[in-house]
């Protein structure tokens, strides 16, 4: 599929070579940064969820590649709250910018957009559902820490999903994707919380099997990447079942002794418990990289919606 005009809505709509180009344009615009790219390029961030990442990440990256940027950080500050529908506001916002970036609490919202406008949208998480762009720096952090590791045909690379996976939308598109590469995964998760089954299933399909691991500390051990999730306490339904969880789904420096010298915790962010601070200073502690991957990785996606690569 063409590139330029292109909606980024879900992980599903890219194949293993779109995701790889996109990479591979990421490192380029990295390795030789193009201030100039998108000069005369307008972007609107339409978010009616809160963000600190992917919204500033967006903007820097637009910034960065000389574009411009308009935008909201709240539904309350829009004619949403006056019942403005979301389809009218996005027709709104294709009237004023070439590329539109998007967070929606409902689950497919992002779809929706892209059947009403013209200039390309970008979901920067709608719900539960998907957050792709999340997904593409995910796997650029996996790609620059173990190169070739995912494209090879050796030993896979073993990664863990811990945390709330079963509303956890950053895991989903993951698991997607990573099905297309070298890897084994694994998964650690609350009673209650597990990865939802079709996505199991459908990683089965291009087989790779997930394997359940009873607990955290068996996953530091045997992991290349611990992937770790927040727990989301909003969907508990007994608190006290949640401060348990709380206490007991955490990882700290100690914990990590006993992990391989070259394993890397990622963590989408934001983390509230499940990373204690002093994981900070070890080795394996890799979350403040991997979020400042989302520029280049956003540049890239940019760049080639908005047809200037
Ligand atoms: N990882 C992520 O989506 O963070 P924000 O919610 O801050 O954008």
């Amino acid at each position: 599929m063409d590139w330029p005009g292109r909606h980024v809505i879900s992980i599903e709509d890219f194949s293993r070579d779109d995701i790889l180009h996109i990479l591979q344009t990421a490192a380029e615009l990295e390795a030789h940064p193009q201030p100039n790219l998108l000069a005369g390029c307008l972007m609107a961030t339409l978010f009616f969820e809160p963000s600190t990442r992917t919204r500033l990440s967006f903007e820097a990256a637009m910034s960065k590649l000389g574009g411009q940027i308009i935008g909201f950080s709240s539904a309350a500050s829009t004619s949403a709250k006056k019942g403005e529908s979301l389809a009218d506001t996005i027709r709104m916002a294709e009237q004023y910018a070439d590329v539109l970036v998007m967070r929606h609490p409902r689950d497919g919202s992002a779809r929706l957009a892209s059947q009403v406008s013209n200039s390309p949208i970008i979901n920067g998480g709608d719900g539960a559902n998907q957050h792709p762009t999340q997904t593409f720096l995910d796997l650029y952090t996996i790609a620059k820490l173990f190169p070739d590791r995912l494209t090879h045909d050796g030993p896979p690379l073993a990664i863990t999903f811990a945390g709330d996976l079963r509303y956890g939308r950053t895991v989903h598109s993951l698991l997607t994707a990573l099905s297309n590469f070298n890897v084994r995964l694994y998964t650690v998760a609350p009673r209650g919380l597990e990865m939802p089954a079709h996505h199991l299933s459908r990683a089965a399909e291009r087989g790779v099997i997930v394997e359940t691991l009873p607990t955290l500390h068996e996953a530091v051990q045997l992991t290349d990447v611990l992937y770790m999730t927040r727990l989301q306490e909003e969907r508990f339904p007994d608190p006290v079942e949640f401060e348990h969880v709380k206490a007991t789904y955490r990882i700290n420096a100690e914990m990590l002794e006993r992990a391989q010298s070259h394993m890397r915790l990622l963590h989408p962010l934001p983390r509230v418990n499940e990373i204690a601070q002093d994981v900070d200073a070890t080795a394996h502690a890799h979350y403040f990289p991997q979020a400042g991957n989302g520029v280049p990785v956003r540049q890239a996606l940019l760049g080639l919606v908005l047809g200037r690569l």
